[in-house]
C-alpha cells in the first residue's frame, strides 16, 4: 500500500482534508510522517492526535537549504514513502528531495497557475481584480509553482472579496480536489509526459465543469 509523508508549515487543513479520505475507505494508502519546518505549526498537532509520526525538522539546523532537503528526503526514505505531499509547505523544494522523489511531490496552490504563483495566491488575485480564480494540485519541479498540473478549480471571485473571503472559497475546493489527486496517484492512473498529467481512465470532462477534470 502507498505510503504518504506530508510537509506543511501551518495549519494543515488540507493534511487533514486527504486523511480524512483515507480514513473514509476512499483513498487506498497510508500517512506514515508529517514533517513540518515550524516547531509551532497545528499540522504537528493534527499529526499527534491521529496517531501519525510527527516531526519538527529546523532549516536552521543547516548549512544550506540543500541540505536541509537531503536530511528531509531521508527521513522520508526511511520510512518506505512513495508519495509526498506539500501541504501549505512555505518554502521552495529543492533538488535532493526531488530528485530523491521524481513526479512524487505534489502541492496545492490557491490560485490558478499559471496566474498568480508564489506567496499569497489569493491576494494577488483579489489586488488584480481577478473575476476567477481557484486552486491547483501539481506535481512540483524546481520552479515556484511551474510543476504539471493535475487538478484545478475555479471559483468566483467578486469586487468586494478579501484575501480571507477569497480564500475561504478556495479552501472547500483545496480539500475536495488534493484528496482526488491523492486517490487518482495511489490508484497508478496518473501520467506525467513532457508538462502533461494524462489521468488513465478518465472521463472527457464538459466544458462546464468547475473541478476540471471531473472526478469520479
Ligand atoms: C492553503 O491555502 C494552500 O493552498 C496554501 O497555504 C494554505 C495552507 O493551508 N499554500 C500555498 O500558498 C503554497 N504556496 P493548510 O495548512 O490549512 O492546508
Amino acid at each position: 500500500m502507498l505510503k504518504i509523508g506530508v510537509l506543511a508549515s501551518g495549519r494543515g487543513s488540507n493534511f487533514q482534508a486527504v486523511l480524512d479520505a483515507i480514513k473514509a475507505g476512499k483513498i487506498k494508502s497510508e500517512i506514515k510522517v508529517l514533517i513540518s519546518d515550524k516547531a509551532n505549526a497545528f499540522a504537528l498537532e493534527r499529526a499527534k492526535q491521529n496517531g501519525i509520526e510527527a516531526l519538527h525538522i529546523s532549516a536552521k539546523a543547516f548549512p544550506s537549504m540543500d541540505e536541509y532537503f537531503v536530511a528531509v528526503a531521508e527521513e522520508l526514505k526511511k520510512r518506505d514513502i512513495g508519495l509526498v505531499l506539500l501541504a501549505g509547505f512555505m518554502r521552495i523544494v529543492r533538488r535532493p528531495l526531488l530528485d530523491a522523489f521524481p513526479w512524487k511531490v505534489m502541492n496545492i496552490h490557491p490560485a490558478l497557475l499559471p496566474s498568480f504563483p508564489g506567496l499569497h495566491g489569493q491576494q494577488q488575485a483579489v489586488d488584480y481584480g481577478a473575476r476567477i480564480s481557484g486552486c491547483t494540485v501539481h506535481f512540483v519541479d524546481a520552479g515556484m509553482d511551474t510543476g504539471p498540473v493535475i487538478i484545478q478549480a475555479a471559483v468566483a471571485c467578486n469586487a468586494d472579496d478579501t484575501e480571507d473571503t477569497l480564500s475561504e472559497r478556495i479552501l472547500k475546493y483545496e480539500h475536495i480536489i488534493y484528496p482526488e489527486a491523492v486517490r487518482l496517484f495511489a490508484e497508478g492512473r496518473l501520467d506525467v509526459k513532457g508538462r502533461k498529467v494524462f489521468i488513465k481512465d478518465s472521463r472527457p470532462y464538459p466544458t462546464d465543469a468547475i473541478i476540471n477534470p471531473p472526478v469520479e
